[in-house]
């Protein structure tokens, strides 16, 4: 029998010709948000993998919204050129499927990268002002973001639709919004990192807000048809935090506005934090997941081995489970 791992999976109007997944990773690359020869090289090497879906890189939706001065952005003519060419390369080489994360780092932007101190650089070594849901830093020692106002989230909003309707342009199969891993939107969602009192801030519904309207404004950019997936980290790994089921409730949301796949992860290296890394030790969120929404699942998180994977799409306990 063929292993499912090989297996076609439909993904909205495309088919991808096995479920292996090429996970963002950032390169810090980069050279004022343009992507360059170390890019082309890279990405054609994953796309002559020969796996499913490749995911490229956390791409930022402005300046400010970059990890650090060395990452992607799409807001340029330039910026869209540069990854246009990318997507042509990939397509040459191979049927691998390439998509975009688009994202916005918040309190976590303006960091060295890292190979350097990797630490939150001040404006006079080259970093700048960061904003965020709330004025608490991620770590004492970094500079204070600013809160956005309303005017500014409207302004973010508007940022990820235009750089969608970009990415669309370029070529790419669709696009990952990344509300994962303690960046922007992630930020709004943790009571912990937002304590707004306004619309975007407090009850559950409020927090999720942001979210599911960036979603919105970039579909209505790019249209029904176009795939859009959501990066969401499951937890906090802190009590009192964002928690599976919330993110359950928000993937609910997100799927009752045509969202096209979850891509399920929780990240987190902080020794403050008790993460118990092992083998699989972020599927079971994918799992959680995948019994609330109908939409292709992906997990991720110490999966090395093809037997495992072939066990996290169709677990022995729970035949049935279809995942990504
Ligand atoms: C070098 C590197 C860069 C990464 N960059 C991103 C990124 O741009 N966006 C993102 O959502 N996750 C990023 N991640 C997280 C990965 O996508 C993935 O979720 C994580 O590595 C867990 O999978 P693993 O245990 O198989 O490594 C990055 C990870 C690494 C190692």
């Amino acid at each position: 029998m063929q292993p499912k791992l090989f297996s076609p999976l439909s993904l909205a109007s495309i088919t991808l010709p096995n479920r292996i997944v090429i996970p963002p990773m950032c390169q810090y690359a980069a050279v004022e948000g343009v992507a360059q020869n170390w890019h082309t090289v890279h990405y054609g090497t994953l796309a002559a993998s020969g796996a499913g879906l490749l995911v490229v890189e956390a791409t930022a939706v402005c300046p400010e919204g970059r990890i650090s001065p060395r990452c992607l952005i799409l807001q340029t003519d330039e910026q869209e050129a540069a990854l246009a060419k990318l997507v042509q390369n990939m397509q040459d080489i191979a049927p691998t499927v390439p998509i975009l994360q688009l994202g916005h780092a918040g309190r976590k932007a303006s960091c060295d990268v890292p190979w350097g101190t990797g630490a939150c650089l001040s404006q006079e070594a080259g970093g700048w002002q960061t904003v965020a849901p709330s004025p608490e830093p991620m770590n004492t020692q970094d500079t204070q973001p600013l809160p956005l106002t309303l005017e500014e989230i409207d302004t973010v909003k508007k940022q990820f639709a235009a750089s969608a309707l970009r990415a669309k342009r370029a070529g790419f199969a669709g696009i990952e919004l990344h509300g994962a891993h303690g960046y922007l939107l992630h930020q709004f969602l943790s009571p912990l990192s937002n304590t707004r009192t306004d619309q975007y801030g407090g009850s559950l519904e409020n927090r999720m807000r942001l979210v599911l309207e960036v979603f919105s404004a970039m579909q209505e950019a790019v249209g029904k048809e176009f795939i859009l997936g959501v990066r969401l980290s499951a937890s906090d790994w802190v009590e009192g935090g964002w928690d599976v089921e919330q993110t359950a409730q928000l993937c609910q949301r997100l799927e009752a506005l045509g969202c096209a796949f979850f891509d399920i992860s929780s990240g987190g290296l902080s020794t403050q934090q008790k993460i118990p890394l092992g083998a699989g030790y972020q599927v079971p969120f994918a799992q959680r997941i995948k019994q609330a929404v109908s939409a292709p699942v992906i997990a991720v998180g110490l999966i090395t081995e093809p037997t495992q994977a072939e066990e996290v799409m169709y677990p022995r306990q729970s035949r049935g489970l279809e995942m990504l």
